[in-house]
């Protein structure tokens, strides 16, 4: 473990490289023996001695060119081998043991199965290596094991020779014809079940698809399949990229720290994204594995076939390859519950994340543990970045730069620079300025002012736009972005700027403030800004509760419309807070009634709209949240939303009789609508029974869990009585045992804590698995708000006894539950003594792993906004 920041400055090409591997793995479950072949060559004109990464390993032969070696030395992280050629063979032998391995890094076993995770730096705890993803070699690898126990042996790219040892164990040999870094490496050994298709390319190839599965989980595994073969249509049709192996391998596995992972043609899930049928998974569900499913296949161009450099670079794949999956789904589900979707996550969690002591820039400048930078910024904003190229250039220049981009860099490392290089190549739009948002972190305010005169029926609207300085940045510029915008009256008129900036219901704003003008307008003019959510900022645009309302009735953007809504729910609480409930008077009411029985046939629109932003997303409008008051505020104005809206709600939801189960777009929008319509109907009391006969009648989880959602915080009794039907039903299904876990861990009460110790007890919770954790503690910090800020500290308290357990076994996951404790500046002071006071307490912790030291000392440090000038 290395405490030292790596600087994205200070990169070196290699010194070495090698060119061809050679592998032979010994499976054992205590001591697996590695034993590999290199050839490596020197790189440029130097004498450097060659250096190799490792961890954890045991060494136990080193040999060049077939002559056992003994000039080198061994440290913890490294081996370094002095004297060498320019060009030579080397041999390593290594040892180590899976079994033992529960950071779910490298090699591991577990509930009997074999599988790697190299991404980010995980094969260096396989075998000594030059373990960076710009020395791309061609591997072949033979597997030894167990025949009854492991039947099955993979490994990336083609099998090319198998056979049986006397002793009851057997090999195969896979080659892989594409040089690849090896954090794309994987090998996995097993007992499965297979599902076996096969695919043909619009060129004619033929691939064969295999999906792995547990023993048992066949018919889940089906809609996985079947989402590949749409994944891999839509790439052809979309960006014209076909597949280039012959055969496609994804294996599901129930111990994994993250969703997926797109090793070359033997793809390892999560098994939480490949198993999904109508009675264990929600529509949630299934769209989760199409896009997971669809987003590592994805990465076979955007990812392996061009790959980063340097990890400084990973939003080069990550970024692209979000992207891409998004305008899959849109395209496969329904683009404006898709885009919702992913602007929830920018403004609950990237933005929270860019406000915080861990902000970034996508391409970020310093790192100490690299997998502290899977982030929601490197992925998602690395997404919206992507979006606008594509948003500036249109679909079609957008795709001559993506295939100038594969003919230029096919088969190469590289950088984040060289994508925009290749997309500036077809443009004459000068993306100088634009690619600040690769080095630039923090989220930018757009400011909207306006001033009208009713003398001369002149109207000027003004944006201006500034980020405030973040934890990594002081000092930040003008961004360069593309605004859509919409303008209209109280009537619904459309209006035009007199000197046409708006172009195709956009203009850029690339300065610190500009200014549309109209004239001969007959009142003030209501802006609609950043329709499709244009660009990843925030909006500060003080629109008054009816011009909203005329927003949403008006606006040409159905995603402005429901941001309207989200703006004037968000507003409407705040009265709430400042015990000013009077100001949300009997028009809003009447204008929300409205939306619901105007719209009463769209339930795709409402499904999204009668949703009551989260406690989450509050406070990304607020500063120094007073927990209790605002959790209080967003309830009772929850509880008169459901009791004045009472009427409408229940007529609505009677017309939402959804018939047998079918996964169509029509009959997921209004499972979901019907069940956001449940919630408040729960909420406004006395829907016990209809709570009790939805989840009778299910006949699918959606609906199940429909149930459960609106009964927990609003029906103790009922929530308990069908928690454990629910809990007898699946308790042999851990993956689903997940979501009540979950939900118990969400449940608002008293003796929340002492629930949680009994999940912990619960036979089906294993501290090892990550979705265990996940589901527990994990959903308490995230989203147990009045128990995980419970104002005696105790819920701080309870996360942090955990984390420090759980970083001696499994640090990344360590870090990513502890980020809700590192974004103690959000709240009022008394909160924030607790939660640091648990931090210091990790950061004394004795053997912390450099994931949990890093987030938490930056947390320690930061200093908030007017305290950094
Ligand atoms: N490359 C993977 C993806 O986004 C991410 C990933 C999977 C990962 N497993 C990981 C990253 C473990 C770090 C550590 O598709
Ligand atoms: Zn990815």
């Amino acid at each position: 473990m290395s405490l030292q920041a790596k600087k994205r400055a200070d990169y070196l090409p290699p010194a070495f490289t090698i060119n061809d591997v050679k592998m032979d793995v010994q499976l054992h479950p205590t001591c697996t023996r590695v034993t590999s072949e290199y050839q490596v060559e020197r790189m440029g004109n130097h004498g450097h001695a060659l250096t190799l990464d490792g961890d954890n390993l045991t060494l136990r032969e080193v040999c060049i060119d077939g002559q056992p070696y003994t000039d080198y030395e061994q440290t913890d992280s490294s081996l370094v081998i002095c004297n060498v050629a320019d060009d030579f063979s080397l041999k390593l032998v290594t040892e180590i043991d899976p079994e033992h391995n529960q950071a779910l890094e490298g090699l591991y076993l577990s509930a009997g199965t074999y599988c790697t995770q190299c991404e980010a730096e995980g094969f260096r705890r396989i075998t000594y290596y030059l373990d960076r993803p710009d020395v791309l070699a061609r591997f072949e690898v033979t597997l030894h094991g167990d025949k009854q126990h492991y039947p099955t042996l993979l490994a990336n790219g083609n099998p090319i020779a198998r056979g049986d040892h006397d002793d009851g164990t057997h090999w195969v040999t896979w080659q892989d014809p594409h040089p690849k870094p090896a954090y794309l490496f994987a090998l996995v050994a097993g007992d499965f079940d297979l599902l076996e298709d096969s695919y043909t390319t619009t060129s004619g190839k033929p691939v064969k698809l295999e999906l792995y599965v547990d023993k048992g989980k066949r018919d889940q595994g089906v809609f996985a399949l079947e989402s590949l073969k749409r994944a891999m249509k839509w790439d052809e049709d979309t960006f014209g990229l076909e597949y280039d192996l012959d055969i496609y391998m994804i294996v599901a596995v129930d111990f994994f720290n993250m969703g997926a992972m797109e090793n070359k043609g033997l793809n390892i899930f999560n098994s939480k994204f490949v198993l999904a049928d109508q009675d264990s998974a929600t529509d949630e569900d299934f769209f989760n594995v199409e896009s997971v499913i669809a987003h590592e296949y994805f990465h076979n161009w955007t990812g392996n076939r061009v790959t980063c450099r340097d990890w400084f670079q990973l939003s080069l794949k990550e970024g692209l390859t979000v992207f891409r999956d998004q305008q899959f789904s849109a395209d496969m589900t329904s683009p404006l519950s898709n885009r919702i979707k992913h602007v929830r996550v920018m403004r609950e969690h990237q933005f929270a994340e860019d406000a915080s002591a861990m902000s970034h820039p996508i391409r970020p400048e310093e790192v100490i543990e690299m997998n502290n930078f899977y982030t929601v910024t490197v992925y998602d904003k690395g997404a919206e970045v992507i979006r606008m190229f594509h948003t500036l250039l249109g679909p079609e220049k957008f795709r001559e730069g993506m295939d100038e981009y594969f003919r230029r860099h096919d088969g190469q490392a590289v950088t984040c620079d060289d994508f925009v290089a290749a997309m500036q190549s077809v443009t004459d739009l000068n993306l100088g300025h634009f690619a600040l948002w690769y080095s630039q972190s923090g989220t930018p305010v757009i400011e909207v002012t306006t001033s009208y005169d009713p003398q001369t029926r002149r109207m000027d609207i003004t944006f201006s736009q500034h980020t405030a300085p973040t934890a990594d940045q002081k000092d930040k510029a003008s961004l360069f972005m593309p605004v859509a915008f919409d303008c209209i009256d109280s009537a619904g008129n459309h209006y035009t700027d007199d000197d046409g900036q708006v172009r195709d219901g956009m203009f850029i704003l690339d300065t610190a403030a500009k200014t549309l003008h109209f004239s001969d307008v007959p009142e003030p003019l209501i802006p609609v800004v950043l329709g499709n959510f244009s660009a990843p900022a925030k909006v500060e645009n003080s629109l008054s509760a009816e011009q909203l309302l005329a927003v949403f009735q008006y606006a040409n953007d159905t995603f402005n419309r429901w941001d309207a809504l989200q703006s004037l729910y968000d507003w409407c609480i705040h009265q709430y807070e400042l015990e000013n409930q009077a100001a949300v008077d009997a028009t809003i009411w009447q204008g929300l009634e409205q939306v619901i029985t105007r719209e009463s046939h769209n339930h795709e629109l409402l499904g999204e709209c009668l949703v009551i932003p989260s406690f989450e997303t509050l406070c990304q409008s607020r500063q120094l949240v007073e927990v209790a008051a605002l959790n209080t505020a967003r309830s009772q104005f929850c509880r008169d939303f459901a009791q004045r809206l009472h009427g409408p709600l229940e007529t609505l939801f009677k017309t939402l009789e959804t018939g047998p189960y079918q996964y169509t777009q029509t009959a997921i929008n209004a499972r979901r609508c019907r069940n956001v319509v449940l919630n408040h109907l729960a909420c406004a009391g006395d829907a016990d029974k209809l709570l009790n006969q939805q989840f009778e009648q299910a006949d699918n989880m959606t609906d199940s869990l429909g149930a459960l959602k609106a009964a927990q915080g609003h029906s103790p009794s009922v929530f308990e009585s069908l928690m454990s039907r629910f809990e007898q039903r699946w308790n042999h299904d851990p993956l689903v045992l997940d979501k009540w876990f979950g939900l118990h861990a969400t449940t608002e009460r008293t003796d929340i804590l002492s629930q949680l110790s009994l999940l912990q007890q619960h036979p089906r919770f294993a501290k090892g698995n990550p979705n265990r954790v996940r589901a527990v503690i994990g959903s308490f910090a995230f989203f147990n708000t009045a128990g995980f800020h419970a104002p005696d500290g105790s819920g701080y308290q309870f996360v942090t006894d955990y984390l420090l357990k759980l970083d001696a076994v499994n640090p990344q996951v360590a870090a990513r539950i502890v980020t809700p404790l590192t974004q103690w500046h959000n709240f009022a002071p008394d909160y924030q003594l607790l939660m640091k006071a648990q931090l210091e307490r990790i950061a004394n912790h004795k053997g912390l792993s450099g994931d949990l030291y890093e987030k938490v000392s930056k947390s320690l440090a930061f200093k908030v906004n007017s305290e950094q000038q």
